[in-house]
């Protein structure tokens, strides 16, 4: 059975005892953050995170972000944090920035996927603050079944999961609508795992120039320092193609395709910043903010509204068009054509 909690109205702190008291019992919560909803476990809790992997349908070599509710409590996951954590959290957190740093004994690895670094963020959602104070450091991946696009509606968690998890705290819509973005601050220099919710400019204004990991263009090397980086992700069932390219081209580029699967028979979804005549449309917005928030929503939807496949126009890929990239190429298996 799943309990649904209603916050979409703020905060409630009985609601929040309620999903503590599963999180302190070893069950799972999903709950909401600024970028996406988690699906969170204590962290310290080896057979509550087993179960997060369990329900996810997630490999185990692909490691958790522990999420924490104040700056203290890094000092009890990591081993040491270094001056750009310090700096970094100070200026960021709570915000939508994960830095992976070497791990304390006390982190099981199960949470950390086999490694010895861990992942640790502040969300800066007072419902995920509330809960983590009312318990523990909370692991927390996305909660979304493994693969599939993460969730930024309570909807999509319960489509995903109803049933099979005991507590779902529904906080209306995410902010941010992407993930955070991830840094690895645990070797040599400072290196770009994820682009996410706070764009690398950001960073980079607080602790100089960072590495930005082959595998985040989409390159299949060293995959190790992140294991996440290797596995199908964003994927609705639908074949998602993305049009890049000068705007002017984009544009015609994208009606033409929406002709070329028509013609096969196929229903076409177009899900972009312009208007478009397909067999379902999807508005990403205008701003790049807005087509981050809407992104993981419209893969979802127009999939549910039963197209064959997805025309995605791209966008640049400065700020938080980084992170959206990162995703619609993903999501689209590499399927880019170009404008
Ligand atoms: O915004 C977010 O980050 C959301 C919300 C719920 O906080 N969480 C999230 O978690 O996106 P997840 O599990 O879907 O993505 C975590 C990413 C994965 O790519 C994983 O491989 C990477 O972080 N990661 C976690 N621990 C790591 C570690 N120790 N070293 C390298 N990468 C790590
Ligand atoms: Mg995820």
């Amino acid at each position: 059975m799943t309990v649904v909690i209603n916050m979409r109205d703020g905060l409630d702190e009985r609601g929040i005892r309620i999903a503590a008291r599963f999180i302190l019992g070893g069950r799972l919560v999903a709950f909401p953050t600024e970028t996406v909803y988690g699906l969170g476990a204590d962290a310290l809790n080896e057979n509550a995170v087993r179960r997060i992997f369990e329900a996810k349908g997630r490999p185990a070599d692909n490691p958790l972000i522990v999420h924490i509710a104040e700056f203290d409590d890094l000092k009890k996951l990591a081993e040491e944090v270094p001056r750009e954590a310090k700096l970094l959290a100070e200026r960021f957190w709570p915000g939508p920035l994960t830095m992976v740093l070497p791990k304390r004994g006390e982190v099981p690895y199960v949470t950390t996927g086999g490694l010895d670094t861990v992942a640790v963020r502040m969300p800066a959602h007072p419902i995920a603050l509330a809960l983590i104070k009312a318990s523990t450091p909370i692991a927390a991946p996305s909660a979304n079944i493994s693969g599939k696009p993460s969730p930024t509606l309570a909807e999509h968690v319960i489509d995903d999961f109803y049933g099979r998890i005991e507590c779902i705290i529904d906080g209306g819509e995410t902010k941010i609508g992407v993930e955070s973005t991830v840094i690895d601050l645990s070797s040599e220099r400072p290196t770009l795992l994820r682009p996410g919710g706070l764009p690398l400019e950001e960073i980079e204004k607080v602790i100089g120039e960072v590495e930005i990991h082959p595998a985040v263009r989409g390159k299949l090397v060293d995959v190790a320092r992140s294991p996440g980086m290797k596995y199908r992700h964003y994927s609705p069932s639908a074949q998602v193609i993305v049009v890049e390219g000068k705007r002017e081209n984009v544009k015609g580029k994208i009606a033409e395709l929406v002709e070329v699967y028509r013609s096969k028979g196929l229903r076409v979804g177009v899900m972009a910043t312009e208007e478009y005549e397909a067999d379902e449309f999807f508005h990403l917005g205008k701003t790049e903010e807005e087509v981050a928030r809407n992104l993981f929503r419209a893969l979802r939807e127009l999939d549910k509204r039963g197209v064959d496949v997805i025309i995605a126009e791209g966008i640049e890929e400065r700020g938080l068009g980084f992170a959206v990239m990162n995703r619609l190429r993903k999501a689209a298996g590499y399927r880019i054509v170009w404008a």
